[in-house]
């Protein structure tokens, strides 16, 4: 699928708005989600790549875990945040190297050696190929490393209906704004009615996750485009022959991610 610049959601611009909001606190949930996800406490020694870094929350979680992150993403705004969190936190560190690239660009790719560790959350169904990008992505892996990687999760004729909503977003201002008043009011009602039936406050516990912002991942997740989507089944199926095993996965039944961290083997052609 082949999207137009214009018509790309300008993913850079709500990240900048969600660093207004960042705190220890949300940094330290992240932290712990990544280090969970991994499986691993401490990454020192270990070679990080960050792949759509956005924020750069991920990447600052990485590098405080020890890591030797690499960050890139394609939209510059993304890149200046990342950019900006380096400053903040790891000024002047050789350990932490910012840029701007795009995980279709096998050129530039072609720069790296392999990565401990290869992240890629929430970014390889918005490159416009996402088949693609997973194996580009995929293909930076070291013998034995691991491959973590978010992807949408497949609902059928809803995704559909959401790609319709998400291609409105970005086709005008009137079209954003229609978008926007109509299903923010609507995630807002919704986590306010289950917060009140469940007797859970739903807006926190989304904080506790992985330390992002409801509302800027709600905008994040209305405006995200190109989108593509796919079942933990077709990610399955399409890495583990190629000697990819799984070894935690963390489902989504409705709209959202699934979460999947890979080992790649070191037998493997
Ligand atoms: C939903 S955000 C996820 C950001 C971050 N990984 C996180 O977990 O919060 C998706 C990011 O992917 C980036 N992106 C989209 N296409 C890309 C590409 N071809 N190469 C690298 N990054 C890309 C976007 O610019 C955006 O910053």
């Amino acid at each position: 699928m082949s999207v137009k610049e214009k018509n790309r959601f300008e993913f850079g611009k709500n990240w900048a708005a969600f660093l207004s909001t960042l705190n220890d606190k949300r940094i330290q949930t992240a932290e712990e989600s990544l280090s969970q996800m991994l499986k691993l406490s401490a990454l020192n020694g270990k070679s990080f790549i960050d792949i759509g870094s956005g924020s750069g929350l991920f990447s600052l979680s990485a590098r405080k875990l020890g890591a030797k992150v690499f960050s890139f993403d394609y939209d510059r705004d993304s890149v200046r945040c990342t950019q900006e969190l380096k400053d903040r936190y790891f000024a002047q560190d050789s350990q932490w190297l910012v840029e701007q690239g795009s995980i279709l660009d096998t050129q530039y790719l072609s720069k790296f050696d392999k990565f401990d560790i290869v992240y890629s959350w929430g970014v390889l169904h918005h490159t416009g190929n996402m088949w693609q990008a997973i194996d580009n992505a995929a293909s930076l892996v070291k013998d034995d490393g691991l491959f973590f990687i978010a992807i949408y999760n497949d609902q059928a004729h809803k995704s559909k209906r959401w790609h319709k909503v998400k291609k409105t977003f970005n086709q005008s201002s009137i079209g954003k704004l229609m978008v926007l008043s109509m299903f923010i009011p609507y995630f807002f009602g919704m986590a306010l009615l289950n917060s009140i039936l469940k007797r859970r406050n739903l807006f926190k516990e989304y904080k506790q996750n992985r330390g992002m912002s409801v509302y800027h991942d709600w905008v994040d997740w209305l405006g995200g485009f190109p989108f593509e989507v796919a079942s933990v089944g077709a990610i399955l199926d399409y890495l583990q022959p190629k000697g990819y095993t799984l070894i935690k996965v963390k489902t989504n039944l409705g709209l959202g991610c699934n979460e999947f961290v890979f080992k790649k083997n070191h037998n493997i052609l």
